[in-house]
């Protein structure tokens, strides 16, 4: 596999959890309260999954060696990718903070997450459209197939690195179980 299909088989994943978050967006519009315990399984999910994890690979491993290759002439694009990592991250700290008081069905706390989830949705899915269509397709022309070899490898000791054997097969498992509780 390519670096860039392995990371759009991960965007499969994110995009399904996002999914979810749509919904109980959905809900939690119509007044009504999905589970605590989603909000935190979906956090635990776009922390640890999509942050540390999935835009690890795209911000310290693939840009680098693009930013390297191209020297400079992709910095705008690669600064606006980077721009909303950090933007998204952002809003999972703040709807993280929300938890607590959302679990003792306190009213500022669950229009925080609102207001902090329903911007989080919209960013993450226009900068996944972006990487699938138009950024992915450019690094598939800059990247030799020697060069995206060896990128694939650092993404493999990445995968490594977590102490899971299969970090992946957990997060489905994850995200499977916030399918179910989601609309509860
Ligand atoms: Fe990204
Ligand atoms: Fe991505």
């Amino acid at each position: 596999m390519k670096s860039t299909e392995i990371l759009i088989v991960e965007h499969k994943l994110i995009l399904r959890a996002i999914s979810h978050l749509l919904t109980a967006r959905e809900r939690l519009e119509k007044d009504e309260r999905p589970p605590a315990d989603f909000f935190v399984m979906a956090i635990d999910f776009f922390q640890n999954f999509a942050d540390a994890y999935h835009h690890f690979k795209e911000e310290y491993l693939m840009f680098g060696i693009l930013a390297r290759k191209k020297k400079g002439e992709l910095d705008r694009e690669i600064g606006m990718l980077r721009y909303e990592h950090d933007r998204c991250r952002n809003y999972i700290v703040e709807m993280k903070k929300t938890l607590a008081g959302y679990d003792d069905n306190d009213e500022i706390a669950t229009v925080t997450l609102l207001e902090n989830l329903a911007p989080y949705i919209s960013l993450l899915k226009r900068h996944i459209y972006k990487e699938d269509y138009i950024f992915f397709q450019m690094v598939n022309d800059v990247l030799s197939e020697e060069e995206d070899q060896r990128l694939v490898e650092r993404f493999n000791n990445e995968v490594e690195k977590m102490q899971d054997v299969d970090f992946m097969e957990q997060n489905v498992e994850l995200v499977r179980k916030m399918t179910l509780i989601v609309k509860k």
